[in-house]
């Protein structure tokens, strides 16, 4: 066995490589070639580390220094200070946004110290090509545990003690429709992996399927032994193709290793697994409709019952859980449903991941206990609002679920608490919205998602939902009427009572949330024709300050419709049935006295 000084991890998530980490890798490894280091310093290329927005990242231990946004030409200087003479590169580490802080090692950043990984417990550390270092990290041991120490009621209730919950949104307990999958009763069984990830801005998904694939593997083979199904499929986008390739790399080194296939650890169980690559439809993640799409069907949801457990693929009993929940699998199974217990809240057990984009300091993805408020991840873990901005409101659930306002912010996200507020779980993405965003605008972006995104098989998502847009869109040119509150309300009630797939039933969501929180913003838009976020274009009124104006001119010219003129008085004043709200005036005034508004 060789043994090597210092590791040096390399993020190649999706999100890195985009940033240019393997030019970083491959100059990584010229250096230390060069430097004859080679043999001395390993180079290991890991999943997402989390920290995305400021890749390429890398960690070098033993000391265990984080390098941020990290360039081809800055390898050099790490080889030669850092690796040659112990002296790391100051530079190129994180500053805290806030504080301007430098922070040298991995453990000390708050973004990463403040969270529990339990499914994001190999991305970021392992290298997912190598099946070696999954096996390192405990990797398999579950799955020769079920398969040669337990019977599969034994794993069932295991699952069932540990009180996990599906993390693809509906939070259904997985030991019970792991039970239910278990007592149909057919010769041929399967087990399915929901790797849709439909959901503006979520990539929990993804980045355990690219950073740790084996654990999907392992965690389904252990489902096929507890519900006794002897083939799997995992439905994954297409727009994934990092996550396509490692994973399939990765069935075939289970495959070699025995941990796919006939008689697994000699234990006379078979199972083995294929992948599908779906077209990226968001509704192709209901259940339903993914295993529609993997019979080669139209991706169209079906009423249920009967459900996926008594009537799935092919109509066979069919087991679907989505990534993440698989993921918590293996470490379940190991140490044992208390120790996951330990974790989270009375009804909803374990961690959550959550993909936190928008207004915030540091986005990425972020894993933490159940029962964590949300001012701890936005202000604790993710640094909290830049430019010293208000928080106004958090989305959670997507287009499914709703937002979240600033007098909510210490309630514990489980899936309860949040159901309460009139938003939901979801899969995980979380969107931080400061003081600048219009919440009516928000709603109509999420509306229209989902009109773009409705497979028009029945009538109230179909045509119920583009009737709701079409309101919202009239508000937001200033076109609102007396009584389209009211209008929004009865069609969402309607819509979401008799709409076939889960897609239309929670489609309103986000408009009732928001009507909820910030109905005021409907009311100013509808009666006073002001956007008080100044986001809605038609609502826009640029004004000039008269006592910031210094009549230079440059706005009158850079106008691209005349409508800034030069007053009596000197000053320039802006002609605002003319104007269309460009905003090109405001950018380029040198005094900053050109201002939107209501
Ligand atoms: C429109 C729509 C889209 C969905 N997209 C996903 C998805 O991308 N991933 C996912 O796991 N579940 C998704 N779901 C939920 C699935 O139907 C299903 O409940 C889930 O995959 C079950 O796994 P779990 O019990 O492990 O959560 C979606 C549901 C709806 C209605
Ligand atoms: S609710 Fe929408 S997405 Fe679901 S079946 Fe009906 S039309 Fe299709
Ligand atoms: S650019 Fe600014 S300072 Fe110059 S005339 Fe316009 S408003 Fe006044
Ligand atoms: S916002 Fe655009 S159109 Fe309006 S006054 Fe300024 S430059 Fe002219
Ligand atoms: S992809 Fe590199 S940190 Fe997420």
């Amino acid at each position: 066995m060789e043994f090597y000084r210092a590791h040096i991890l390399i993020c190649a998530g999706a999100g890195c490589i985009s940033s240019n980490c393997l030019s970083v890798k491959s100059e990584l490894e010229k250096q230390l070639k060069d430097q004859g280091l080679d043999k001395e310093i390993m180079v290991v290329k890991t999943g997402c580390i989390g920290t995305c927005d400021i890749g390429p990242v890398m960690i070098v231990y033993p000391e265990g220094v984080f390098y941020c946004n990290v360039q081809p030409e800055d390898v050099k200087e790490i080889v030669e200070e850092h690796i040659l003479k112990g002296r790391p590169v100051k530079r190129l580490m994180y500053t805290v946004p806030t504080t301007k802080k430098v922070v040298e090692k991995v453990d000390e950043i708050d973004f990463l110290k403040g969270q529990t990984r339990i499914a994001l417990r190999n991305c970021g550390v392992i290298n997912p090509d190598r099946i070696e270092e999954y096996i390192a990290r405990n990797g398999y041991a579950a799955l020769g545990k079920v398969l040669t120490q337990m019977k599969p009621k034994e794993v069932i209730e295991e699952i069932k003690k540990s009180g996990l919950r599906g993390r693809g949104g509906g939070g259904f307990p997985t030991g019970l429709k792991w039970e239910f999958a278990a007592k149909s009763q057919s010769p041929q069984k399967y087990v399915v992996c929901n790797a849709d990830e439909g959901d503006p801005g979520a990539f929990m998904d993804r980045s355990i399927l690219e950073g740790d694939p084996h654990s999907i593997i392992e965690a389904m083979a252990i489902a096929g032994y507890a519900i006794g199904a002897s083939q799997g499929y995992v439905y994954v986008r297409a727009e994934y193709p990092l996550a396509v390739e490692r994973l399939g790399n990765a069935i075939e080194k289970a495959r070699e290793f025995g941990f796919l296939g006939k008689n697994i650890f000699g234990s006379g169980f078979d199972f083995d697994l294929e992948i599908r690559v779906g077209a990226g439809a968001f509704v192709c993640g209901e259940e339903t409709a993914l295993m529609h799409s993997i019979e080669g069907r139209r991706g169209e949801p079906r009423p249920r019952p009967p459900f996926p457990a008594q009537k799935g693929l092919w109509g066979k009993p069919t087991l679907l859980n989505n990534v993440e929940t698989y993921a918590n699998i293996p470490p379940i199974i190991l140490n044992g449903a208390d120790w996951f217990t330990q974790y989270g809240t009375e009804n909803s057990k374990g961690t959550k991941v959550f993909a936190v984009a928008g207004d915030i300091n540091n986005t990425g993805l972020v894993e933490v206990p159940m029962g964590t408020t949300l001012r701890e991840i936005i202000y604790d873990i993710c640094g909290g609002i830049p430019e010293g901005k208000k928080f106004k409101a958090a989305q959670t659930g997507g287009p499914s679920g709703g937002c979240i306002p600033e007098e909510h912010l210490d309630i514990p996200i489980d899936y309860d608490s949040l159901k309460e507020i009139g938003s939901m779980m979801g899969s995980g993405g979380l969107i931080v919205m400061n003081e600048d965003n219009c919440m009516v605008d928000v709603a109509r972006f999420f509306l229209e998602f989902t009109v773009d995104e409705s497979c028009g098989k029945c009538t109230p998502c179909r045509v119920g939902t583009r009737r709701m847009l079409e309101i919202l869109e009239r508000i937001t040119k200033g076109e609102g009427k007396e009584g389209d509150i009211e209008l929004l309300e009865r069609l969402a009630k309607n819509i979401k009572a008799t709409a076939l797939c889960g897609l239309g039933q929670t489609a309103p969501n986000p408009v009732l949330s928001t009507l909820r929180f910030f109905r005021d913003e409907y009311e100013a838009h509808i009666k006073d024709k002001i956007c008080p976020a100044g986001i809605c274009k038609n609502l826009l009124k640029f004004k000039i300050n008269a006592e910031k104006c210094k009549g230079c001119g440059i706005c009158a010219k850079i106008c691209p419709v005349n409508a800034i003129s030069k007053g009596e008085d000197g000053k320039y004043i802006i002609d605002n049935e003319k104007c269309i709200a460009c905003g090109a005036c405001a950018k380029k005034c040198p005094f900053d006295a050109i201002g939107k508004g209501a």
